[in-house]
């Protein structure tokens, strides 16, 4: 069945609802499918719905989830998987950005898979090219698969995400998974909230559709489930924090501070998590945690968008 899903994926923004709930249901089908092969309940799918199309990781900033999970699932869906390395190409040797993409999709690239440290870029690709794009981060704008994943998760646990109070404590300012998730969870119908320093809270930022807490025990009260992020370090030029130790006290979930959420409520993190500052290890590992959910969701919603994305599902 041809499907009006847009050919580019750049931002959680300009999706609609039920875009976003066609990503959720087709991802939740991958995963639940994935899940049965893995319990040895059902041979391991294999969807030739991609088989002959290339795509290509094009990552100028590291990654260890999102590139490995799209690669996964592009493997999963038949596609050919070309993993293009920024330090051993000729980027090195000053060539451009829109030269280095037309280059690649003349050589058959259907998707490029964009993660860059400047916001745009994906776009500024996506008219360069024929080709899907889809971005995998790009500078503090969004993350769109990250909030996808997200979503997914709290879905499956939650229930429905109607209603529910999903709070984001961290660094907002530089966070382009909280940009993605403030707009998905909204547009999905949640109360999202969002909480930090007031060094790390964008001016403004309840413009976005969210609430702002000025505390911990104020963003953790009456949540169904908090997301940590991490201070992204690479964004920042000058000191926003006296100092991690400080920081972990007063913005970390801890042992100590997960008594201040409700009993039922769920703790996610994008990753990669610093563990001790914005999550003890006693939280990571703790039965609360969705952090693990969270990256194997990652992998059923890559194969969703990709699908999606070329026409194909
Ligand atoms: N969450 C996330 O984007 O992780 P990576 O940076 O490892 O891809």
């Amino acid at each position: 069945m041809a499907s009006e899903f847009p050919r580019h994926l750049l931002d959680i923004e300009s999706l609609r609802r039920e875009q976003i709930e066609e990503v959720l249901g087709l991802a939740g089908r991958f995963k639940r499918e994935r899940a049965a092969a893995r319990a040895g309940k059902a041979r391991a799918p294999r969807h030739q719905i991609l088989p002959g199309r290339i795509v290509v990781t094009l990552f100028f900033e590291a990654s260890t989830r999102t590139r490995s999970s799209f690669e996964v699932a592009a493997h999963a869906l038949g596609a050919e998987v070309l993993s293009f390395q920024k330090d051993a190409s000729s980027v090195t040797k000053g060539e451009s950005l829109q030269d280095t993409v037309r280059n690649l999709e003349a050589i058959g690239a259907d998707v490029l898979v964009v993660r860059h440290p400047a916001a745009g870029a994906p776009r500024a690709i996506a008219r360069a090219v024929r080709a899907s794009v889809i971005n995998a981060g790009d500078g503090a704008h969004e993350h769109p698969t990250q909030a996808l994943l997200d979503a997914l998760t709290l879905r499956e646990k939650l229930g429905t995400l109607e209603g529910k109070v999903i709070s984001i404590v961290g660094d907002i300012a530089h966070s382009r998974v909280a940009r993605s998730n403030v707009h998905c969870l909204s547009k999905l119908g949640s109360r999202v909230r969002v909480a930090g320093p007031s060094t790390l809270l964008p001016a403004g930022v309840e413009k976005l559709g969210c609430e702002v807490a000025r505390t911990l025990p104020d963003a953790l009260r009456d949540a169904d489930a908090v997301m940590m992020l991490r201070i992204q370090q690479e964004r920042i030029a000058d000191a926003r924090i006296p100092g991690t130790r400080d920081y972990a006290r007063v913005w970390g979930l801890s042992a100590r501070t997960l008594e201040l959420l409700p009993p039922r409520a769920v703790v996610l993190h994008p990753g990669p998590v610093n563990r001790g500052v914005e999550l003890s290890s006693e939280v990571m590992d703790g039965e609360r945690s969705l952090v693990m959910d969270q990256v194997d969701s990652g992998v059923a919603v890559r194969m969703a968008t990709l699908a999606l994305c070329l026409g194909a599902a």
